[in-house]
């Protein structure tokens, strides 16, 4: 007697090793071994007959892949943020849309500390003139940085990974904490950040150091330019964890250079892998490659996050962490 055939599903990235033996147990697999980024065509083709894809940020989910890949019925992104999916055409097409949201959350608000640290402290900027050999002897001034503890720290969206960064600086760093959001967080979760809710002028105006951990939207997109780094103090640090395009990058070079803001750190980037090239010319910025939830340990709880939910919902029809859970409530009725 024939087996019958295992689902298809597609890995749009490298993931673990680990990872792709426990999605083989369920489902015929094609997997992404040399880790190449996909142009559109090629990610549209090879997506063809699957019922279910990992992707992460580089591939983008939209009406057009979809209306070209009518079989799909999941697909499960190896990152809290979503913005390269179209979710409502995914909605429309009744396709699960899922995400990892907790299991990077303190990793990331560690990062995001790690971040506002390095530029407050000159960390890159100095090893950078160390490894120059440009350090003959030290200097009283020399590459004195901003104080961080017992400042005040502004948060710009106050999810899981805001309340994170605030926890650390309140808790950690005996921090003002200062916080913007869509809508005010309730008073028990306030108390439990150290945190107040302030207006996005107010935020501006009067943070030490602001960091941005709010989701990329239409509404977000460049939440950050010009107008709002004038409101900053001069002697201000800016850091973004959250996603490129939130941040004029070309308004923050401009504003590093004219030292209107005192630092920057950055971990994403409009147009990346691409950096503005007037960012790689300022000497007062922090650049990371998008690692911030880059642990080993967290990366792997994401993919299999991934793997969780493509399984639970191809072969029980429920999902763990769905962005659209409507889809799930059509498929069961
Ligand atoms: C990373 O940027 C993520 O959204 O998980």
């Amino acid at each position: 007697m024939n087996t019958p055939a295992k689902p298809a599903i597609l890995v749009a990235r490298r993931v673990f090793p680990e990872t792709l033996a426990r999605l083989r147990e369920h489902f015929d697999v094609e997997s992404n071994d040399t880790d190449g980024v996909w142009s559109q065509d090629e990610l549209v083709q090879r997506l063809q007959g699957k019922v279910g894809a990992l992707t992460t940020g580089s591939e983008r989910i939209g009406p057009e892949l979809l209306a070209a890949c009518p079989v799909l019925k999941v697909v499960a992104n190896i990152a809290v943020g979503y913005n390269n999916f179209d979710v409502p055409a995914l909605t429309a097409q009744g396709v699960l849309a899922t995400n990892t949201p907790d299991v990077l959350t303190e990793t990331t608000a560690d990062f995001g500390f790690a971040l506002v640290l390095a530029t407050a402290r000159r960390v890159a900027e100095s090893e950078h003139y160390l490894r120059a050999g440009l350090w003959k002897q030290w200097a009283l001034d020399m590459f004195a940085g901003a104080e961080v503890h017992a400042t005040t720290l502004g948060i710009l969206g106050m999810g899981r990974i805001g309340q994170g960064v605030a926890r650390r600086g309140a808790h950690g760093f005996g921090m003002k904490v200062i916080y913007h959001n869509r809508s005010r967080l309730d008073a028990a979760t306030e108390a439990a950040c150290g945190a107040t809710y302030v207006s996005k002028a107010e935020l501006l105006a009067q943070a030490d150091h602001l960091v941005l951990v709010v989701p990329y939207s239409a509404a977000s997109h460049h939440a950050i330019g010009a107008a709002e780094l004038a409101q900053m103090k001069p002697t201000a640090t800016l850091v973004n964890i959250a996603r490129g395009g939130i941040v004029d990058d070309a308004a923050l070079a401009q504003a590093l250079k004219n030292r209107q803001i005192a630092a920057a750190g950055l971990d994403v980037f409009e147009g990346e892998p691409s950096v503005h090239p007037e960012l790689l010319t300022v000497p007062n910025v922090v650049l990371t490659p998008h690692i911030a939830s880059a642990t080993l340990k967290t990366r792997r709880a994401m993919a299999e996050l991934a793997a969780d939910n493509v399984i639970a919902f191809l072969t029980q029809g429920r999902a763990l962490t769905p962005i659209n859970p409507e889809v799930l409530g059509a498929a069961a009725a």
